[in-house]
């Protein structure tokens, strides 16, 4: 199994996860896991609170939105074409040496 690495950037702090395919069920999870943020995927994955944005940085490109995330993104006035939500995200290889920003 191969193993995926992700960046972290938090309040001016970068901090690398290390974790594989599935092993969560969604960015957001992973995050909550790792940080234990406070207020963050308060609607635990629904995709309705967006509470979760995040920026992702990748070198290979995301997976198409669904209409839910970009519909509560642009809810909340968010700019869909540069945040997600955390949580429909999937872990996978598209992840590996992302850099995530916790907006
Ligand atoms: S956890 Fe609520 S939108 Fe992501």
């Amino acid at each position: 199994m191969q193993s995926i690495n992700i960046n972290i950037q938090l309040d001016n702090s970068c901090k690398t996860i290390h974790t594989f395919a599935n092993e969560y069920r969604n960015l957001m999870q992973l995050l909550v896991n790792h940080l234990y943020l406070d207020d963050f995927g308060e609607c635990g994955g629904m995709g309705r609170c967006c509470t979760c944005v995040v920026k992702i940085e990748t070198i290979k490109p995301l997976s198409e939105f669904n209409s839910n995330e970009k519909r509560t993104l642009m809810r909340h006035d968010y700019n869909p074409y540069e945040v997600r939500l955390a949580c429909q995200i999937p872990i996978n290889n598209q992840l590996h040496l992302a850099t995530v920003t916790i907006i």
